[in-house]
C-alpha cells in the first residue's frame, strides 16, 4: 500500500489514533535526525468570556476597509437599534473636523439576531495620515493610518484565520510588522453556523482591523448556507462589506481595489465563475479598466488555490483555473494569493501547468491559525459534518505533498504563518512568509519579484491581443 493510501485509510479512523500516530511518528523522525522543522499541534479556539460593555451603544467589532480612492468604510456593530451610524473623526485626537453618516443592517439567523451593524464611508482623507475616529457619538477614540498613494506599499497576508490560539500568534506578528493594508484570502471567523463566533472574531481582530484596513473575500466557512431555509454568505455580507459598488460590481463577493501602484482583485471562488457567470463579464469589465501606467503591479486574491501540490483540496480549483486563468494571463496578472490549503506554498510563473515566465506567480497562505488545524478536508453541510465541524479536535491529520515536487512548485511548508508583500517600484516587489515557530515569527521563505511590466511582458501579451483581434 502507498503511502498516500495508508494515509487515506487512517483518515477514517478516530482522532486518537491519528495523535498515537503523529506521536509515534516524530518519535520515529527525531529518532533518525531527519526532521528539519516539528510541526506543532493546532491550538484551541481561544476563549471568550462575555466582557461587559459600558452600554447598549458602545461600539464593538469595529474594523474599515478601503472605499474607494480617498476613502473608507468604518463598520461596528452595536447591541441597540436606536445607536446612529455617524463616524466623527479628524487627524488631531479628541478633536474631530468631520462627520459622515451611513446606513445599518442586521440579520437574524436561526435562534440569533444580529446587533445593529454600521457601515460609514468616511474621506476623502490624506494619504499617509494618521486619523482619530470615534463610532456613533460614543468613546473609545480609534486611530487609523490611510495607505500611501504612490510605491512604495505593503501588505500583511493571512488567510484561514479563525480563532485560535495560533490566530493570536499570527495577529501579534502582524501588528509588529510594518505594512498598509491586510489581506484575507477567506476563512475568517470560523463561525460554521454559531452566529456568536462572528462576534468573537471580530472583537478578536478589533485592534488591527480597526487601524489598517482589512481587505478580505470569501472562503467555505463564510457560506453558511443551509438548504431550504438560508441563502449563502448571509452573515459574511451583512458584516464584512467591501467595496464592491465603488469597483463597479453588484455582488459583495467580488470586487477589486487599487492602493499605491497596485491594483487589486478580489475574486469569489464560491460563485459562478464560468465564461456565461456575472463574475466573469465583471472580471473582464474590471481588467480592461487597469493603466499599468498608473498600477504597475496587477494581483489577484481567491481562496480555492489552482497551483497546489498538498493532497488537501487537491483538485478543487480547476474548474475556476480552467474558467478564468487565461483572462489573468492575457491580463497580465503578477501574483496570486490563495488559501484553503492549511499550509503555504509559493510558485515559479506558471501558466497551463507549465513553467512561464509571463505567468502568475500563485502563493497559498491559509495557515493563519484555524481550529481544524493544519490541511484538514473541506466539510459540505450535513447533519453529520455540522456536528464534526463543531468539534473542537486535536486533529493530527498528517500533511502530505505530491511527490515529486512539480516543477513550478519551488517553496511548501505546513505551518502556521503570515505573508508580507512589500511592493517597492515598479519593477520591484518583495515576498516573504514568516512561520510561527514557538510563537516567534520566523522568516522562512523571501524572494524579490519583478513585474511583469519591467520584463515586457504586458507589453507582448498587448501586441499579441491585438494580433489576434485582427
Ligand atoms: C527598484 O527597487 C530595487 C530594489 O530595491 C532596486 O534595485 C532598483 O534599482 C529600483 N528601481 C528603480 C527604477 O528605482
Ligand atoms: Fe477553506
Amino acid at each position: 500500500m502507498s503511502n498516500f493510501a495508508m494515509e487515506l485509510v487512517v483518515k477514517k479512523e478516530v482522532n486518537m489514533l491519528l495523535l498515537i500516530l503523529a506521536v509515534a511518528l516524530s518519535i520515529l523522525s527525531d529518532s533518525v535526525g531527519a526532521s528539519e522543522y516539528v510541526r506543532p499541534l493546532p491550538r484551541e479556539n481561544l476563549d471568550f468570556s462575555l466582557k461587559p460593555k459600558p452600554s447598549a451603544s458602545s461600539p464593538q467589532q469595529v474594523h474599515i476597509s478601503l472605499a474607494g480612492d480617498k476613502h473608507m468604510r468604518v463598520s461596528w456593530i452595536t447591541d441597540d437599534t436606536y445607536s446612529p451610524s455617524f463616524v466623527e473623526y479628524g487627524t488631531f485626537s479628541g478633536n474631530y473636523e468631520h462627520t459622515a453618516w451611513g446606513e445599518s443592517t442586521s440579520y437574524s439567523y436561526l435562534f440569533y439576531s444580529s446587533g445593529k451593524i454600521h457601515h460609514v464611508v468616511i474621506g476623502p482623507l490624506e494619504d499617509l495620515a494618521v486619523y482619530y475616529y470615534r463610532c456613533g457619538g460614543e468613546g473609545p477614540e480609534f486611530q487609523l493610518r490611510t495607505p500611501p498613494s504612490q510605491l512604495p506599499v505593503a501588505f500583511a497576508v493571512a488567510g484561514d484565520m479563525g480563532q485560535t490560539g495560533w490566530t493570536k500568534s499570527t495577529l501579534d506578528h502582524i501588528d509588529q510588522c510594518k505594512y498598509d493594508v491586510h489581506l484575507l484570502p477567506g476563512d475568517l471567523s470560523y463561525a460554521d453556523y454559531l452566529q456568536h463566533r462572528w462576534d468573537t472574531f471580530g472583537e478578536l481582530v478589533q485592534p488591527l482591523a480597526s487601524a489598517r484596513p482589512w481587505m478580505v473575500t470569501e472562503g467555505n466557512h463564510e457560506e453558511e448556507r443551509i438548504p431550504l431555509l438560508k441563502e449563502g454568505f448571509q452573515s459574511y455580507n451583512a458584516r464584512w462589506k467591501m467595496p464592491s459598488e465603488e469597483s463597479g460590481s453588484s455582488s459583495n463577493l467580488y470586487y477589486s481595489f487599487e492602493v499605491a501602484g497596485v491594483h487589486v482583485i478580489m475574486l469569489g471562488s464560491y460563485v459562478d465563475y464560468d465564461g456565461y457567470s456575472e463574475q466573469y463579464d465583471w472580471l473582464k469589465a474590471d481588467l480592461s479598466k487597469v493603466d499599468r501606467s498608473k498600477t504597475p503591479w496587477l494581483i489577484a486574491l481567491f481562496h480555492v488555490p489552482w497551483y497546489n501540490s498538498n493532497y488537501a483540496h487537491q483538485g478543487e480549483g480547476d474548474g475556476m483555473m480552467a474558467a478564468m486563468e487565461p483572462l489573468l494571463y492575457t491580463a497580465g496578472v503578477d501574483i496570486i494569493l490563495a488559501g484553503h490549503v492549511h499550509a503555504y506554498e509559493r510558485s515559479k510563473r506558471v501558466y497551463k501547468g507549465r513553467p512561464d515566465l509571463c505567468g502568475a506567480i500563485h502563493i497559498t497562505i491559509g495557515d493563519g491559525g484555524n481550529r481544524e488545524g493544519l490541511a484538514q478536508k473541506y466539510v459540505h453541510f450535513s447533519i453529520l459534518n455540522f456536528c464534526v465541524a463543531q468539534l473542537t479536535i486535536f486533529n493530527t491529520q498528517i500533511l502530505k505533498y505530491k511527490e515529486p515536487q512539480p516543477k513550478w512548485s519551488v517553496f511548501r511548508e505546513a505551518s502556521f504563518g503570515h505573508g508580507e508583500l512589500k511592493f517597492v517600484n515598479s519593477s520591484h516587489a518583495y515576498w516573504s512568509w514568516h512561520r510561527n515557530d514557538d510563537d516567534e515569527p520566523v522568516k522562512s521563505d523571501e524572494v524579490w519579484i519583478s513585474s511583469l511590466v519591467s520584463s515586457g511582458c504586458t507589453v507582448e501579451k498587448e501586441l499579441g491581443k491585438t494580433l489576434y483581434n485582427n
